[in-house]
């Protein structure tokens, strides 16, 4: 009964209907490839079967297969109002998103999702509205961006902040470049380190908060990136006097089962993949005051 209830939980958003076995992967056929950097590409997936069209809200993840070599979760960074495509932006790291990045047009891997709860975009309504990405950080935000974009006078002011550790490391570079001519937003880019034709900001994202501008205590802060640029953000926002149950952060665990039955992907009283990956500042500030957990 209780893993009944926990699979519902997981797939609550956007599961075709006549779904087979949770843990059964559906075929998906590789549209399109995109180098955005050195090691990372995005994929533009097809279902084989439109049946399998999944529906997804933006923070959600994917359980994505490479036939033969293994499954990894990895989030979904299209646009949620276009649920026909599913785009998933991977960083090679290891053997299977080293598999995924490798993938040419008309490869076919499997996709079982999506899981886990994603950015809360209701709560912040007629709030003003932070984004930090750090790095690969921007693809999980992207479709909430798209979804602010749709519903711009639902918010009040919009900050984006993207820092990566070099220009190079930037990851939809000429996408971020058209949301700069927007009137209706803010937009910092910051780098670790450039050389001299690097014509942005330098340092780390925390160092742009104090520019930003937002009225704190209505405010809501989408935070995704590294863990401990993660915790370093949730700080300074929170030091600036944003409540730490409206700052949220998607924390990144390994993951086996994504259906909350396993418990690898524990963190504190947390299964990420079925109570997050997106959860509250407020829950995960003692558990990032930890060294390791
Ligand atoms: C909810 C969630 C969403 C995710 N979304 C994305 C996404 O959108 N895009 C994406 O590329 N990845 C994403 N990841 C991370 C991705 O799942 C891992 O990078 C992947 O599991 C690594 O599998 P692998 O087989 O390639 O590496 P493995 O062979 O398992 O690991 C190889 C080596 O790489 C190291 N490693 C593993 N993961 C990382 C990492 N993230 N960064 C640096 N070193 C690492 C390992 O410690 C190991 O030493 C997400 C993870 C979670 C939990
Ligand atoms: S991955 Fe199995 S419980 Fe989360």
């Amino acid at each position: 009964m209780a893993a009944e209830s926990h699979l519902r939980t997981s797939h609550s958003h956007g599961m075709a209907s006549g779904a087979a076995h949770p843990y059964a992967p559906r075929p998906f056929v590789v549209r399109a490839r995109t180098q955005e950097t050195p090691d990372t590409v995005t994929l533009r997936l097809l279902p084989r079967e439109a049946r399998d069209r999944l529906s997804f809200h933006g923070g959600q993840f994917n359980m994505v297969y490479v036939f033969g070599v293994g499954e990894c979760a990895i989030s979904i960074s299209g646009d949620p109002g276009h649920p026909e495509e599913l785009v998933h932006t991977v960083r090679a790291v290891g053997k299977v998103t080293n598999a995924l990045a490798a993938l040419a047009p008309d490869a076919v891997v499997g996709v079982r999702g999506p899981y886990g709860r994603g950015w809360p975009l209701d709560s912040a309504k007629g709030r003003d509205l932070v984004i930090v990405a750090g790095g690969l950080g921007l693809p999980p935000l992207r479709p909430i961006l798209y979804e602010i974009f749709r519903q711009r006078e639902a918010f009040g002011r919009v900050e984006i902040i993207y820092g990566a550790r070099t220009p190079k490391d930037l990851v939809f570079y000429e996408e971020v470049q058209t949301w700069r001519h927007r009137t209706d937003l803010n937009l910092q880019t910051t780098v670790d380190a450039a050389g001299r034709d690097w014509y942005g900001d330098v340092g780390v994202v925390t160092t742009r908060i104090p520019d930003a501008r937002f009225d704190a205590p209505n405010t809501s802060a989408f935070v995704c990136g590294p863990e401990i640029m993660m915790k370093f953000t949730a700080q300074a926002l929170a030091q600036r006097g944003v409540p730490s149950d409206a700052i949220w952060l998607s924390m990144e665990r390994n993951m086996k089962c994504a259906l909350g039955f396993c418990g690898h992907c524990q963190y504190g009283p947390s299964f990420v993949c079925r109570d997050g990956p997106v959860l509250p500042y407020r829950t995960l500030a003692p558990l990032l005051a930890l060294k390791e957990v």
